[in-house]
């Protein structure tokens, strides 16, 4: 990954940092608006914590852009609980769009087509990383079922 992707990344999160909570509010409300069947996935009781989960996870990982390999195992084992979760690829599309457009919201004119060029590489390499994982443990299951 580019130095200068990573350096947008960085820059535009520390703007959408001290609207956290707004910006977990509006992804949320956008994700359901965009596949209200998504909405079940999550437990009804606390989407507070969630979204307070959401935007740690995005600290950590826009932080951890120049040390990538050493978060790889932490998004392995990401995507493999997702899909205890009950999540599939296609739903990743879906966040991303979510994402994306809540950046958008949030940045303003600051959120240029570089910047949201950044953002989309960034979470197809994060995005990618989980799904290998999910979709190997998932291969796993079945030959482990096979054996059985
Ligand atoms: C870059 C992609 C994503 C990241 C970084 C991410 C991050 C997280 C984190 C940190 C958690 C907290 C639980 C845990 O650590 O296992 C979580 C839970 C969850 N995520 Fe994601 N997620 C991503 C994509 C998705 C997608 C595509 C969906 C599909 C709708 C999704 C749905 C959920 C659900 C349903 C939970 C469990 C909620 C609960 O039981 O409290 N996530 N996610």
């Amino acid at each position: 990954m580019d130095v200068r992707v990573k350096q947008l990344v960085q820059e535009s999160w520390m703007q959408v940092e001290p609207i956290a909570d707004t910006a977990a509010t509006l992804f949320y409300d956008r994700l359901f608006e965009l596949d209200p069947a998504l909405r079940p996935l999550f437990p009804a009781t606390d989407l507070r914590d969630q979204k307070k989960k959401l935007m740690q996870t995005l600290t950590v990982a826009v932080r951890g852009l120049y040390r990538l390999e050493e978060l790889a195992p932490a998004l392995e084992a990401l995507g493999r609980r997702h899909v205890g979760y009950g999540v599939q690829d296609a739903h990743y599309e879906t966040v991303g769009q979510a994402l994306l457009w809540t950046l958008e919201q949030g940045l303003g004119a600051a959120f240029t087509p570089e910047v949201r060029d950044a953002w989309a590489e960034t979470y197809a390499l994060v995005t990618s990383v989980m799904q290998r994982a999910a979709r190997e443990s998932a291969e796993e299951t079945t030959l482990l079922r096979a054996a059985a």
